[in-house]
């Protein structure tokens, strides 16, 4: 049994005084659940370590920088994540690549530098709507999948957190039916164990897309979708928790 996940990306929302409620109602109840996973701005790590540390809830960022230390005005390093008591980190997220420019050789190497400091990245990968109706949907998340394992080894998987994510579902209320997003976890899976079963049959494959109260248990029941990476349900703690409950 592969372990089930449910990451909250929470995106530039939030403050202090509001995740100060919404990690409070996250932890009372997701009680009991393991798995469970808050990524917040870099400015409310230290947030999220005062209030989440002792407590079954774990937490990470939602980008880091490539390099280790320097001039990299504006950037955050992956030992500063650790300081923070961070597990996780977001990687490749498609805001990141369509927004911020970040190509597969950049998302390979923050992925590298988030393993070098024991951090788990979470790896998102996902075709746009034009990507889908060309029919291109597994050319395009097996590139991205490929710099990564590329560049660090298909053993990292190990260590690793993958998260489906098609663009044409984020934000948009549309959300792949539970077959279609099926189909590319099993895809991804078949793959990775081309290059080796153990670590296939290992690795979770997280669905990110509109995840809802009412779509949630539908989409984790299907063999190869392991929990999911929340974005706007996140911030409602009722619906969030109601979702990882529907993983357990
Ligand atoms: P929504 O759940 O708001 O569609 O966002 C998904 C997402 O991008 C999580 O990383």
């Amino acid at each position: 049994m592969r372990r089930k996940i449910v990451a909250g990306n929470w995106k530039m929302n939030g403050s202090l005084a509001e995740n100060g409620a919404l990690l409070k109602e996250v932890v009372a109840g997701s009680s009991g659940l393991s798995g469970v996973v808050c990524c917040s701005p870099y400015p409310y790590l230290f947030q999220l370590q005062r209030e989440l540390q002792g407590t079954h809830v774990a937490w990470g960022a939602q980008n880091l920088s490539q390099f280790e230390r320097g001039a990299y005005t504006g950037e955050v390093s992956a030992a500063m994540l650790v300081d923070f008591g961070c597990s996780y980190v977001i990687i490749g997220h498609s805001e990141r690549r369509a927004i911020f420019g970040e190509t597969s050789m950049t998302v390979a190497e923050k992925f590298k530098a988030a393993q070098d400091s024991g951090l788990i990245p979470i790896l998102c990968l996902g075709e746009t709507l034009a990507e889908r109706e060309a029919g291109i949907t597994e050319a395009v998340v097996g590139e991205q999948f490929d710099a990564v394992a590329g560049l660090a080894g298909i053993d990292a998987f190990e260590q690793a957190v993958i998260a489906y994510e098609p663009v044409w579902a984020i934000g948009t209320g549309r959300t792949a039916t539970p077959q279609q997003a099926q189909d590319v976890h099993r895809h991804l899976r078949d793959r990775i164990a081309l290059m080796s079963p153990d670590v296939a049959g290992k690795v979770p494959i997280l669905y990110g897309g509109s995840v809802k109260p009412a779509n949630a248990a539908e989409l984790f029941a299907m063999p190869d979708i392991d929990g999911g990476l929340i974005g706007g349900a996140s911030l409602v703690a009722r619906d969030f928790c109601e979702i990882c409950r529907a993983a357990a």
